[in-house]
């Protein structure tokens, strides 16, 4: 707690996510202050000082914010192969833990980490933006309100250009957990395990170029849920169909169910369409239109990441908060990435759940797995913007 009572948060990164962080922090300074901000490269310092501003208290070590009594609770934001270290130091210090997605490289080092806040009697959120996303909160609620019928199909694709040099802990499996699966296509079964269930068991392909990164910039799965319901994803690190006139998408979900279909796609928003009239509350909701096209759902306006954070400050200070990504929560979406994985290299389906496993490291550049110091360990998301 701040002196003036206020929670006080460390932030143990200040990268690129760093911005998206503080649209959360940004709406919440009547009830907490960042009061520090560890990043291990001073080239960065600018950038934090811009999104923070110029007397933001920088550090290099991490350990330094842990150590500091008014630091309530932190926010990692650090390179993946680092959650797993600083969420346990930061649970023993007795600090609550935000940590972004995704959660950790595999199930194995989820388990430490929950067992070490569970121990320590602080709180793990995983920052899994996505669930708190106005729109995507728009799919959710029509999914929950049984509009679509029986639901037997789900599409999720996630489709952007990353570039991964090798200077950076991303380009590598041990930094970034594998490859782009694990990175980013937890988003999508972050999603989909949100929306549909538990999955039952998973299929997965890859494709790995090793001088765009050591693991795969590309990969499909497929899966069943529980509820019996068939899922195809998709990540293409490679392709600039996100970009410029005509373009595809970004991020897509797409459901159908015996009695309509529903999507959310990246740049329109939310859309429902309905099969049959059979459901007069359905029609009188989203009118006749709703038969013979898709029409669009009102959505909230708020990004992921601002409402995650919001809440997560809420419930720190014991206010009624809508947490719904606890660390228990979303240990099973690094499950499924991480069954997806073993279903590549052994070219067999694997059935859910997996045995943990401890990670087997596959030689990152001793330079990059620990502390860094003044090193530019950036990747970049290309966006069509000249650089
Ligand atoms: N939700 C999303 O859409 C989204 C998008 C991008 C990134 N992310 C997540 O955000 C997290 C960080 O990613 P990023 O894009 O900001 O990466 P980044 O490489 O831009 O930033 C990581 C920062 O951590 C610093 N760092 C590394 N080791 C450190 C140490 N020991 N102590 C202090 N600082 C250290 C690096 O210098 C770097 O500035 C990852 O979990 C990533 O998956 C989420």
């Amino acid at each position: 707690m701040t002196a003036d009572g206020k929670i006080g948060v460390g932030i143990l990164g200040g990268g690129g996510i760093l911005g998206a962080h503080m649209t959360g922090f940004a709406k919440t300074t009547d009830r907490c202050a960042v009061v520090v901000v560890a990043e291990a490269n001073p080239g960065r310092d600018e950038a934090i000082r811009g999104l923070l501003g110029p007397d933001i208290r920088i550090v290099r070590d991490y350990h330094e914010v842990l150590a500091r009594p008014d630091v309530e609770a932190v926010d990692i934001i650090l390179p993946h192969h680092l959650h797993l270290p600083a969420t346990v130091a930061a649970a023993r210090a007795g600090k609550h833990v935000l940590v972004e997605k995704v959660m950790a490289r595999n199930v194995w080092e989820c388990d430490q980490m929950i067992a070490a806040c569970e121990a320590a009697g602080v709180t793990l959120t995983v920052c899994h933006d996505r669930r708190y996303h106005g729109e995507w909160m728009a799919l959710k609620a029509i999914v929950d309100s049984g509009v679509l019928g029986d639901i037997f199909f789900w599409k999720l694709d996630h489709n952007q250009n990353v570039v991964m040099p090798a200077a950076s802990w991303a380009h590598w499996r041990d930094g970034i957990g594998g490859g782009c699966i694990m990175s980013c296509l937890t988003h999508q079964i972050d999603g989909l395990r949100w929306y549909g269930g538990e999955f039952e068991r998973v299929t997965c392909m890859t494709c790995v170029r090793p001088e765009r990164m050591e693991g795969e910039f590309l990969g499909v799965v497929t899966g069943t849920l529980k509820s019996g319901a068939l899922a195809e994803l998709s990540i293409n690190w490679w392709t600039r169909s996100n970009q410029g006139d005509n373009r595809l998408w970004y991020e897509m979900v797409q459901v159908c169910g015996t009695r309509g279909e529903a999507y959310r796609m990246d740049g329109r928003g939310t859309f429902i369409r309905l099969h049959d009239g059979a459901d007069p509350a359905a029609l009188a909701r989203y009118g006749q239109a709703a038969l013979s096209g898709f029409v669009k759902v009102e959505c909230g306006a708020w990004g992921g990441h601002e409402r995650c954070i919001a809440e997560w400050i809420k419930m720190l200070r014991h206010e009624p908060a809508q947490i719904i990504t606890s660390g228990r929560e979303c240990r099973g979406t690094v499950e499924v990435a991480e069954a997806a994985y073993r279903s590549a290299e052994t070219g067999k389906t694997i059935q859910l759940p997996i045995k943990p496993r401890r990670w087997k490291a596959s030689g990152m550049p001793a330079a990059l797995a620990g502390i860094v110091g003044a090193r530019d360990l950036s990747y970049h998301v290309d966006t069509g913007a000249k650089r």
